[in-house]
């Protein structure tokens, strides 16, 4: 007979398979044939014996491959050794840390960091200590779920504002007596940006804190920096896993918000520390970054074109300007067909369906990167225009979808 925990995970894993919402690993590897010179060739990796160009990757940059920065681990591994051995109230940090943390301040204007080994952990770690149950919180509707999951732990009353809009943000503050509004810069799933300028002024005029969960925008979405993100948002959560090419995350706001996740926050005081290696690369990466803006301009012209042939070819986005493309086409296991049917072409792009998404705006989630070749680009888009005729997708145009988000 069957244990209680055997029954409910079939059942479980029954009904995901029934509804097209199976979720499975893929065992990827190097396509060192390709990869060789990353500055020529696109992204790809191997699957199944297979190669395919990656358009799923948030490696925005190409900083993943870049040898100085694997010249910078390696450093950082035969300085620090491998792992930081303890958690950082232990003796798990070092001037590796500290170093990324100012390096860190100094961009962002902000006065104190504090680092995670993820973005996700960051992201519950803050929202579990700032907030109790005596606090009212405003986010938008559609921020990560490590926001989420962190503000259910804290207690806090959760009011939802709808995405990107203003004036139900405004609602919800002039209601409430709101400790903190909560947006991403550019959002993971629809790649649209949250209007910073505006948000930081109502939040102002209330007098509640604006976080901005800055995972797919730190060092690749110009437009706020230019105005030194502390004087705008209170807290910045920055991750190194996305444009930055590794792994990790930091939390940025005053030396008193740092002091005081340092002496309360679960995550971070139990937890074995980041890698000094791992610092040491983040702030290599950082350094990188801003050392070669070209990457920066080579991602929007790849943005550009991918946008102007999908325009050529009538394949409708929904009106994304950053490297997350997404185009929605509604019914999972069409999603993913569509998906499999670009992989036979060689293409890898994600398909993304609830609970990532809402029920019934499953989609392609194309991202672009500085790394990507036009050649490429352009059999992507030639693509996707083909298998989605072939397979008789019923496209939701740009504006339908900016109607259903409202
Ligand atoms: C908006 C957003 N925040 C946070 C995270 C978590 O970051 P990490 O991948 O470093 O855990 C992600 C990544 O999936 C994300 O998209």
């Amino acid at each position: 007979m069957s244990s209680l925990l055997e029954t409910k995970i079939a059942a479980r894993q029954h009904a995901l398979r029934e509804q097209g919402l199976l979720r499975q690993r893929k065992v990827l590897s190097v396509d060192h044939a390709l990869n060789t010179n990353a500055s020529t060739s696109s992204p790809r990796f191997v699957f199944e014996g297979r190669a395919y160009v990656n358009f799923s990757s948030n490696d925005y940059l190409g900083l993943s491959r870049v040898p100085p920065l694997a010249e910078a681990l390696h450093l950082g591994a035969q300085t620090y050794g491998v792992g930081s051995g303890a958690s950082p109230l232990v003796t798990g940090y070092s001037d590796a840390h500290l170093a990324l943390e100012r390096e860190l301040c100094a961009l962002t204007g902000h006065e104190a960091a504090l680092l995670f080994c993820s973005g996700f952990s960051a992201n519950t770690a803050l929202m579990k200590t700032l907030f109790d149950q005596h606090d009212i919180v405003v986010a938008d509707k559609l921020v990560h779920a490590s926001i989420i999951d962190g503000l259910q732990d804290s207690g806090a009353q959760l009011k939802r504002f709808l995405h990107n809009s203003l004036e139900s943000a405004e609602r919800l503050l002039a209601r409430h007596q709101t400790s903190a509004l909560i947006t991403e810069s550019v959002f993971s799933m629809d790649g649209d940006c949250a209007p910073i300028f505006e948000l930081s002024a109502l939040c102002r005029q209330h007098h509640a804190w604006l976080i901005v969960d800055d995972a797919h925008g730190f060092a690749v979405l110009d437009g706020y920096k230019k105005a030194e993100p502390a004087k705008l948002i209170d807290v910045q959560v920055v991750t190194f896993g996305k444009a930055l090419g590794c792994q990790g995350a930091a939390v940025l706001g005053s030396q008193a918000l740092i002091d005081f996740l340092v002496s309360n926050a679960r995550e971070y005081i139990y937890s074995t520390a980041l890698s000094p290696a791992n610092a040491a690369l983040a702030l290599a990466a950082t350094q990188y970054s801003t050392e070669h803006p070209e990457l920066q301009q080579q991602l929007l012209e790849n943005i550009k074109l991918f946008k102007r042939l999908c325009r050529e070819a009538n394949v409708p986005l929904l009106g994304s300007d950053t490297a997350i493309q997404p185009l929605i086409i509604g019914d999972a296991r069409q999603t993913l067909q569509v998906a499999e049917e670009l992989r036979a072409a060689g293409i890898w792009v994600g398909a993304i369906r609830p609970p990532t998404v809402p029920v019934g705006s499953a989609r392609l989630r194309i991202t672009l990167t500085a790394a990507h070749a036009a050649e490429d680009i352009a059999t992507c888009v030639a693509q996707l225009a083909q298998v989605l005729s072939r397979v008789g997708v019923p496209l939701v145009t740009e504006r339908q979808a900016a109607d259903d988000h409202r």
